[in-house]
């Protein structure tokens, strides 16, 4: 980088595209952690312990939800498809962050959410 001398326009892309790989790679350990700790919650028989774990298994779910949208926010392509619900056709879609009654959730068959 030059001094006094904006950057180019290809550097800017490269950073960009490694701070996205760098982002994804974030979001897969994000996700395995979830997995872990799920693991961890259904094998421990500790009902405080379950709880602290679960608590923090939320935590993480909470952090892949942030990854995304920053993701979302720098990947045009990726934004667009995270607004695409490739699951069901047209009339069936849902609108993102609206429940989707017709099919079960974790929490739904435990009387939660
Ligand atoms: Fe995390």
């Amino acid at each position: 980088m030059a001094y006094g001398k904006p950057e180019s326009d290809s550097v800017q892309a490269s950073q960009l595209e490694q701070l996205l790989i760098w982002l994804r790679e974030d979001l897969m350990g994000e996700l395995q952690a979830i997995n872990q700790y799920q693991a961890h919650i259904d094998n421990i028989d500790n009902a405080e312990v379950k709880d602290l774990l679960a608590h923090i298994r939320d935590d993480e779910k909470e952090h892949v939800a942030e990854i995304t949208h920053l993701i979302s926010r720098i990947d045009a392509i990726q934004r667009e498809k995270f607004l695409e619900d490739h699951t069901v056709e047209g009339d069936e879609r849902v609108v993102s962050g609206e429940p989707d009654n017709r099919v079960p959730t974790v929490g739904s068959m435990f009387g939660q959410k």
